[in-house]
């Protein structure tokens, strides 16, 4: 199939460049599985802008570079801040029915970091309304096709085309399509991944289960820069139950006047920590967390709403109220167990202001990214900003430059002629298993060299049993997946090893040091 532009994902990032591109070309988004599966739709908290007078761009923009101790690219955070206030209207042009206050202007709510109110919502299931209403105005839209269940594998290149050319260009994509089980060949003129992060390579996350960082292993296999993916996000709040496992307890709960407690003793642990409390930054507060379990060998602390009125937390939190209480717990009244998870992936593929990566028509944005905006740790909110003002800024750039993109060269069809369907599925279950395990018991919260080196030796031995594996048997989703999971557990784990300092997100007890100078991991294929 051919388009002007390919999109890989149908996330914030992805529709938002897919409308903007669409009233100048063609356009095909693909998805993994169903269009509204991302971590898009399962945002809670909401979106962060500069919306009222009392606040600042300079302000946002200072609580960003704090967040992010120091490692964000200053002139990206300060673009993404100034360019806020235009997405999140576009957002409401678009039929984003963000909660309103008292004054009938936006209501807006406070998150960790945020030394200002500046978080647009809609209820507590914001990413579900926004990715409502961008996929309402994509399958409107003429020049926008939308094709869910296509794993992407691998991106085209010189190497594949009829006539073999050594260029780095991209000319798209190979995906499978879970329906046929056919590989099939998607060509364009650019190419955008917005392919969302990595969460699941850990054991607990809150991210979907197709978060396996499918974009970051394609980018780095075509040649691309991967940078700060040491800096994996854990969020503070998830529930901790044994049947629901991701569950997330929004930042905003904390922001309305949640405490943490130790569930023994009832006692508000945070102002131990930080005198933030439970509104310092995520880094911080899971840190405490982690550090309260394993001090008094618990299972979970207990986040606390319920010294708040009654109809005030079923208002602001509808979808956690109820979900809660189908579990037993009704949080007007209890405490709610919780425990830190894995949430967001900080680093990604290397890009630019116009979301330009270094192969020759790739873009990427969204969460895939290390776009400098995020530094050591994501300030709340930060991400489906950034999502929307990269997803604009890919478009235009293609948009600016469409007279100097190639039409696609004549592509080989994928080669299934030296494999066979494999008679060994456990070992793929095996393998994602082992991974999962042991990066949230080695590449976790806290973090030492010693714990670091155990998991490189893992992967090693993991990264030849899957490439063998993959060279001779039919490609099925699990293993595709499985395959970039070994890839991306490799650069985390060989980014953590080479920050010698603690900054952000990354904690390791044998630096436990801030180093003065900041400077980003960035590793080259
Ligand atoms: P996603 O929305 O994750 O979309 C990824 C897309 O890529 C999907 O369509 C997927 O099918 C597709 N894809 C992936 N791999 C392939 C492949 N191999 N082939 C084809 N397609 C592929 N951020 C905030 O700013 N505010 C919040 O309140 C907030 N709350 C959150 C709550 C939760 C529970 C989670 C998990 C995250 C939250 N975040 C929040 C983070 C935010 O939701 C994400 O960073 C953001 O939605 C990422 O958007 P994206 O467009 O980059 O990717
Ligand atoms: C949350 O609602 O706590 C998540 C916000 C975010 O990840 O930005």
């Amino acid at each position: 199939m051919n388009g002007d532009v390919l999109i890989i994902g149908s996330g914030a990032a992805g529709l938002t460049a897919a409308l903007e591109l669409a009233q100048h070309c063609k356009v095909i988004v693909l998805a993994k599985g169903a269009i509204s599966d991302g971590a898009t739709s399962w945002a809670q908290g909401g979106i962060a802008a500069v919306l009222e007078t009392t606040d600042t761009f300079e302000s946002h923009v200072e609580d960003t570079m704090i967040a992010g101790a120091g490692l964000n690219n200053r002139q990206t955070v300060e673009h993404v801040v100034e360019h806020a206030p235009k997405a999140i209207q576009r957002l409401a042009d678009l039929g984003v029915p963000f909660d309103l206050g008292a004054d009938k202007h936006w209501h807006l709510t406070q998150e960790g970091g945020h030394s200002h109110r500046r978080i647009v919502h809609v209820h507590d299931a914001t990413g579900l309304a926004v990715q409502q209403a961008l996929e309402k105005a994509a399958s409107a839209h003429p020049n926008i096709t939308l094709v869910p269940d296509r794993v992407a594998i691998d991106l085209i290149m010189g190497r594949h085309q009829m006539r073999f050319s050594t260029s780095g260009r991209i000319h798209g994509v190979y995906a499978l399509n879970r329906t046929t089980g056919l590989v099939e060949t998607f060509t364009a003129r650019a190419t955008i991944l917005a392919s969302g992060g990595a969460g699941r390579t850990y054991l607990y996350s809150t991210a979907p289960r197709g978060a396996t960082g499918d974009g970051i292993a394609m980018a780095w296999r075509a040649g691309c820069r991967v940078s700060n993916m040491e800096f994996m996000q854990f969020h503070p709040t998830c529930l901790y139950n044994l049947e629901v496992k991701n569950f997330l307890i929004t930042e905003a709960v904390r922001g309305e006047g949640g405490q943490l407690k130790i569930p023994t003793t009832g006692e508000r642990f945070m102002p131990r920590f930080d005198p933030r409390a439970e509104l310092a930054p995520r880094d911080v507060v899971a840190r405490a967390i982690d550090h309260e379990i394993k001090r008094l060998g618990l299972d979970y602390v207990h986040l606390d709403i319920s010294h708040l009125d009654a109809d005030f937390i079923r208002g602001h939190f509808p979808n956690i109220y109820d979900k809660l209480m189908g579990l037993g717990i009704d949080i007007t009244k209890e405490p709610i167990p919780v425990v830190p998870a894995q949430h967001y992936t900080c680093g990604g593929v290397v890009v630019d202001l116009d979301g330009c990566t270094d192969a020759p028509g790739l873009y990427a944005a969204g969460e895939v990214t290390q776009s400098g905006l995020h530094g050591a740790n994501r300030l709340a909110s930060n991400s489906l900003l950034e999502c929307l003002v990269f997803g604009e800024a890919c478009a235009q750039h293609i948009i600016a430059n469409w007279d100097g993109l190639p039409l696609p060269p004549d592509i080989r069809p994928w080669d299934e002629s030296r494999v066979t369907d494999s008679d060994e599925e456990v070992v793929i279950q095996q393998c994602w298993r082992e991974i999962r395990h042991f990066m949230w018991n080695f590449v976790g919260i806290v973090r030492t060299t010693k714990r670091l080196e155990r998991a490189k030796h893992r992967i090693d031995l993991l990264r030849q049993e899957v490439a063998d594996y993959y060279s001779h048997f039919r490609v099925t989703p699990d293993l595709v997946e499985l395959r970039n999971l070994v890839e991306v557990a490799d650069l985390i784990v060989r980014s953590a090893l080479a920050r010698k300092e603690s900054r952000g997100l990354h904690y390791t007890t044998d630096y436990p040091e801030m180093s003065a100078a900041a400077q980003d991991t960035i590793l080259v294929p």
